[in-house]
């Protein structure tokens, strides 16, 4: 393991510490699971919290849980912190000795490291508490982007002041942190329209109302909402990601399935987009003589670091690594986070955490060559845990 990160944020652990933070985390990448099946990761985390002395630890929202530490001051803020734990449908090609050993899954986002760097912070601050009350969150299904909503119908977070979580990302180095307010990460809403004519014999289409030719109609038409209504200045996507219609060549089918994703950093663009797909969807299928059913499947807001909260966490993240550590975004992440559920409830902020080891390559994840460097792990531990105690202590 080379030092890639400062000598300080190490000495912030104990040997044992390490050694136990580094096997949690190869032991959950080898053996990942998937939206709201983390059964063993759940147990897996709540045995490494019990051995670091954690004992206030509560199973949350299925396969969630939560561990309180306590603070110094009862009448202090508390504060939240979240890792995110399940893993994706895809099938491991790093060739890491603790690679994947269930086919088909794999930690190709790197939440692994996420809920190993959250039990990290819970130690540090078991250890060094804040002054305020710390809840460490562990969510499931963030990738489906359903987890962050049970975790806040569990009610873990009633109480907490502000919220700080994180990302590893490759597009920078470890050590590198991003905490910037604002837009992190984009609005998610999945679409499924199915259009609904009359089948004929491809022979004679006269005696049909074509979904098929609607279809390539609307895919046209949600195209202009980018390019016609959307202001420029503003980011935005619609994509068609599929569609499905028909048996034969000379058949015309009686209906048509597309889906889609529409994307956004502001809830202004959001709602314009998501009205536009309805409303051409509707006016186009009836232009063509067909029935449309818009449904929205899952729906995630933006993520808006709050002011305050990205202060809080670049003075954290000033004081393990340094002012020069923090670094702007510099990209419009047009990818969605679930955790833009806690946002809307409360102040706090997601941060990227480096993870490329110097030279390394970039890689995308949700690749299947996707890996964060190890060390970033005690890089968002430490962070994390000292953006709890700033937070805390404002
Ligand atoms: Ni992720």
């Amino acid at each position: 393991m080379s030092a890639v990160v400062p000598a300080a944020v190490r000495a912030l652990f104990t040997d044992h510490e390490t050694t136990a933070l580094i096997a949690l985390r190869r032991d959950l990448h080898a053996n990942p699971e998937l939206s709201w099946q983390e059964v063993r990761t759940q147990a897996r985390l709540e045995e490494a919290l019990r051995a670091f002395g954690i004992d206030d630890i509560q199973r949350i929202a299925g396969t969630g849980l939560v561990a309180r530490i306590p603070g110094t001051s009862p009448e202090a803020p508390v504060i939240a912190l979240r890792g995110d734990i399940d893993a994706l449908p895809i099938q491991e090609a790093t060739n890491l000795p603790y690679a994947s050993r269930t086919a088909g899954v794999m930690h190709a986002c790197g939440h692994d490291v996420h809920a190993a760097w959250a039990v990290g912070a819970a130690a540090l601050l078991h250890r060094t508490p804040a002054r305020g009350e710390v809840r460490i969150v562990f969510q499931p299904a963030e990738e489906v982007g359903q987890g962050a909503a049970r975790v806040l119908e569990s009610g873990a977070l009633e109480g907490v002041s502000a919220i700080f979580g994180g990302h590893v990302d490759r597009r920078f180095d470890v050590g590198q942190v991003v905490a910037q307010a604002g837009p992190l990460a984009a609005s998610t809403d999945t679409f499924a329209i199915t259009l609904t004519g009359t089948g004929a014999h491809g022979a004679r289409p006269h005696e049909s109302a074509d979904p098929v030719v609607g279809l390539a109609a609307v895919v046209s038409a949600l195209q202009t909402i980018v390019s016609r209504r959307l202001d420029p200045a503003q980011p935005g996507v619609v994509t068609v990601g599929m569609v499905q219609a028909g048996t034969a060549a000379n058949i015309i089918p009686e209906s048509a399935v597309l889906g889609g994703t529409v994307r956004a950093t502001t809830s202004a663009a959001r709602d314009l987009m998501v009205g536009d797909v309805e409303r051409l969807t509707l006016s186009v299928a009836a232009a063509y003589r067909l029935e449309a059913i818009v449904e929205w499947g899952e729906r995630t807001p933006p993520v808006i670091n709050s002011a305050d909260g990205a202060a809080w966490a670049a003075s954290a993240a000033a004081r393990v690594l340094g002012e020069q550590a923090i670094v702007p975004f510099g990209v419009t992440n047009m990818g969605g986070e679930d955790f833009a559920f806690y946002l809307e409830q409360m102040p706090g902020c997601f941060l990227r955490v480096g993870a490329r080891e110097p030279g390394g390559a970039r890689i995308a994840a949700h690749s299947p060559r996707f890996q964060a460097a190890e060390e970033a792990l005690f890089v968002g531990a430490a962070v994390l845990a000292e953006c709890a105690r700033v937070a805390s202590d404002s």
